[in-house]
């Protein structure tokens, strides 16, 4: 599946008029993006201050999501209030305050965002890992060790069947935290045989122990089995597993009462993207997972290609496969050379090269639009800016060790593989290695912990440290840890 940037999803949404607020559609404070906890406070008059605010010009956002800079509440008790707010979203201090309704009654009077007070902030009572009760499992997954070994899986597999529906909700709060869930319990080097065993842990809220105790009671969970049976559920997974369909598509194709290829495939006012009509093509081929045998065999090739062009060409393995797995959706690689600039060339050459050599099936080719002037960038974007491309190669049996990988039965001799790969300058090597690498939740939580804990900007181009108003220059992945003051993270490691 090609995945579509996470952010664009959430969008903030307006209620119905329930008063006679005049609304304001001009926003005032870009920076100031309001979270309004309807607990205790109730639902019509959290409406009534969404209201207010957002006609004095304030962003009051639905949903709690980390684009969120000041959390209100009316409710007093701050314990219980921290652990509601933490098992529903990503709460990193520095970035976010936790505010009586004080703060809010005081901007609303001024008309603008007023400084955040001692006398306004709700305190988190939790003992903090320095006050004893340290959790010997650090809530980051860059500061956990996560191999590919799964002791957890059927809780994690539970997890992930929540976390996607909630993706294909649009519910962004709860799909990160049962992602995140997931994640430490990847870390764990034994299996959880009781719900005891959780105690420590973060990132398992209520929710997710609910479930763990099902499933180590019964075997299975009620909800994610009803999930699983899901019309809705069933249809979007089905839809989202084709390249270039995301979860807006797939939704869009349901509600048009489409519920299977054929379907699609059959309605004549659907227009399939160059993508999608690749994706449906390949269907078989590119669904099936790629072995380690072929990743080396496409390694070769792209060696061939590359080192045909410039001797100097460096490749490198990223993705999963650097990771140790021994299965992927497809093969990332960073390819580059030595020589700054001439990586701007390297990618269109050697997609001329594989097309030459009868190779290349599908090919969507993105020019690098990296500059430099734009670094620091204040918000992550889900892609980064280094030339890339996402590929379709022809594999042949005969290249591949061991041979193919293909269904019991298939005499063609071949099949299709998705590749990708990205060509970043090599004075950001390091950087974009890191962020090729992955897992997504471990690049995630190493931007999260930068941001959070260091105050750091960390992307696939740079690393800006923000109270030093300077760039931190790596040459290696072992320098970005150290900048960070990170243990080194094995790639292997690194599967959160
Ligand atoms: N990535 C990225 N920008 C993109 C695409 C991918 O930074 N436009 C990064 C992702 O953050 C991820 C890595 O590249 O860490 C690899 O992505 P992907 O191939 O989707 O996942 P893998 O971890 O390799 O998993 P799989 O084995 O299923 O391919
Ligand atoms: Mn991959
Ligand atoms: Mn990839």
């Amino acid at each position: 599946m090609f995945r579509y940037p996470a952010a664009s999803r959430m969008r903030k949404r307006s209620r119905p008029a329930e008063t006679d607020v005049p609304r304001c559609k001009e926003v005032k404070f870009e920076d100031v993006r309001v979270y309004l906890v309807e607990r205790k406070m109730g639902r019509s008059r959290r409406s009534f201050l969404t209201q207010l605010a957002t006609s004095k010009g304030f962003i009051v956002e639905d949903i709690l999501s980390d684009k969120v800079t000041h959390v209100v509440s009316e409710d007093s008790q701050a314990a219980s209030l921290w652990k509601w707010l933490k098992e529903r979203a990503p709460m990193e201090p520095p970035n976010v305050h936790v505010l009586d309704i004080s703060w809010f009654t005081d901007s609303m009077r001024e008309g603008r965002p007023v400084a955040v007070e001692t006398r306004h902030l709700i305190q988190d009572t939790e003992p903090t890992s320095a006050e004893g009760s340290t959790p010997t499992v650090s809530q980051y997954a860059c500061q956990r060790r996560t191999t590919t070994e799964n002791n957890n899986k059927i809780f994690t597999d539970a997890f992930e069947v929540l976390a996607e529906s909630y993706e294909f909700n649009e519910i962004e709060g709860p799909c990160l935290a049962f992602r995140r869930a997931a994640s430490v319990l990847k870390s764990l080097p034994r299996a959880v045989r009781c719900l005891g065993e959780t105690q420590d842990l973060p990132c398992l809220g209520e929710h997710m122990k609910a479930v763990m105790e099902e499933v180590l009671q019964c075997g299975r969970s009620l909800e994610v089995e009803k999930l699983l049976s899901d019309e809705r559920y069933q249809t979007l997974k089905l839809f989202t597993s084709v390249f270039g369909v995301g979860p807006k598509t797939a939704d869009k194709w349901y509600r048009r009462g489409l519920r299977s290829f054929s379907d699609i495939l059959a309605d004549r006012s659907i227009h399939l993207n160059r993508m999608q009509q690749s994706g449906f093509l390949h269907y078989g081929d590119i669904s099936r997972a790629v072995s380690k045998a072929e990743a080396r065999s496409l390694r070769n090739i792209i060696d061939g290609a590359a080192r045909a062009i410039t001797p100097t060409a460096i490749l490198a393995l990223t993705g999963g496969f650097r990771r140790g797995k021994e299965f992927g959706h497809d093969v990332d690689f960073i390819v580059t050379t030595p020589e700054l600039g001439s990586e701007e060339s390297l990618l269109p050459k050697i997609i001329d090269r594989l097309k030459k050599q009868g190779i290349l099936l599908y090919c969507d080719y993105h020019a690098s639009t990296f500059d430099v002037e734009n670094l620091p960038s204040q918000r992550f974007e889900a892609m980064d800016h280094f030339a890339k491309c996402f590929l379709i190669l022809h594999l042949e049996d005969n290249r591949v060790e061991g041979g193919l990988h293909t269904a019991e039965g298939d005499r063609r001799g071949w099949r299709a593989v998705r590749v990708d790969l990205v060509s970043p300058p090599m004075d950001h090597y390091a950087f974009a290695l890191l962020g090729w690498t992955g897992s997504r939740q471990f690049e995630r939580d190493l931007r999260r912990f930068a941001r959070g804990k260091r105050g750091m900007l960390l992307d696939n181009h740079a690393l800006y440290d923000k109270t030093k108003n300077e760039f931190l220059a790596a040459e290696t992945e072992k320098d970005i840890f150290a900048h960070l003051g990170l243990e080194y993270i094995e790639p292997w490691q690194r599967n959160a």
